[in-house]
């Protein structure tokens, strides 16, 4: 009679019950990844690279696209933390003002990464490591390019700049090592300096004033990203000068259309900044989640493309 009734228990019991839990049972860890915008050819190949990564690594992600918006950002981060998500990173638009939404972060206990753009606070706690370029050093070889490619000769060699999103950490940096570089060379002359925003539209549109303003003045422009030198390439055509000749053209991100602006003898040299962060990103968000200890800054390794090069590098190109 006994024996009976303990077969009948187990029959009725869920198979679950009597084995482990398997696998792929396990809770994914959910990452809120709140990007800057979709600002430039970079931005896009950058936003590629965190959406696949994310799928290969099984990792559960929550995007947003805060159009270039601080506010946008904020407002993201704060619905990730009543989301309850289990790490938080963001590229910051600009480098100040996030205190305020990263002690709430900190006070709920989810990590915080930062990835391509740092931030300025007192307060390194606040964010666990940042993962992403040396701005300043990308300033600094496209200084150091255009120092070597004016060897020998005579001044004064004016320059005009397209700097990034007012504030950001990399029209911070970019516009400082390139200024250290060329301030020991008194032929070289910054003669006019505005933001493009990092777009083509803006780009064109800042270098069309520019060209009014100074015309055949300008012997080079120095642009914060490829996607400004690709607009300010389309106006200095329809002023009727020659892009890479008339003027010597230095830009950053080494994106597959300055590599088809260089192929084409209309961009002289583009440093490169890579986007593809993803990998790393996912990498870090699960050692952060092992409670394993991670490095507080991940610098990317990066070249410099001048346009003698681009033709046998564009097949490697992968963004
Ligand atoms: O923060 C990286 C910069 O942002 C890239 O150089 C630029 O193209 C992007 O918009």
């Amino acid at each position: 009679m006994k024996r009976r009734t303990v077969l009948v228990a187990m029959a009725a019991a869920p198979l679950s019950a009597m084995l482990p839990l398997p696998a792929f049972a396990q809770k994914p860890i959910v990452l809120g990844f709140a990007q800057v915008g979709a600002e430039s050819e970079w931005r896009t190949a950058n936003t590629e690279s965190i959406k696949s990564s994310a799928k290969e690594a099984g990792i559960d992600l929550k995007f947003s696209d805060a159009q270039q918006k601080q506010e946008n950002q904020i407002k993201a981060i704060r619905s990730y933390i009543a989301q309850k998500v289990d790490v938080i990173a963001f590229s910051p638009v600009v480098e100040t003002g996030w205190d305020t939404v990263l002690v709430e972060a900190k006070n709920a206990k989810i990590p915080v990464v930062l990835t391509d753009r740092a931030i300025s606070s007192k307060d390194d706690t606040l964010y666990v490591t940042f993962i992403g370029s040396d701005f300043t050093e990308e300033g600094r070889k496209a200084g150091r390019w255009l120092l070597e490619k004016e060897k020998g000769k005579p001044g004064p060699i004016n320059i005009v700049e397209l700097q990034g999103t007012v504030g950001s950490a990399p029209a911070i940096d970019r516009k400082k090592g390139f200024e250290e570089i060329i301030k020991g060379d008194p032929r070289f002359k910054i003669i006019r300096s505005q933001t493009g925003d990092f777009t083509r539209a803006k780009g064109k549109e800042v270098m069309e004033a520019f060209l009014k303003a100074e015309g055949k003045n300008i012997n080079v422009l120095y642009a914060h990203n490829d996607d400004m030198a690709i607009g300010a390439i389309q106006a200095i055509e329809e002023a009727g000068m020659k892009p890479g000749q008339d003027i010597v053209i230095i830009s950053v991100d080494g994106v597959k259309g300055a590599f088809e602006a260089m192929m084409a003898g209309k961009l002289n040299v583009s440093v490169e900044c890579s986007p593809l962060l993803g990998p790393q990103l996912m990498s870090v968000v699960k050692d952060i989640k092992a409670g394993k200890p991670v490095p507080k800054r991940i610098v990317t390794q990066e070249s410099i493309f001048p346009m003698e090069v681009a033709a046998k590098e564009f097949p490697n190109r992968k963004y």
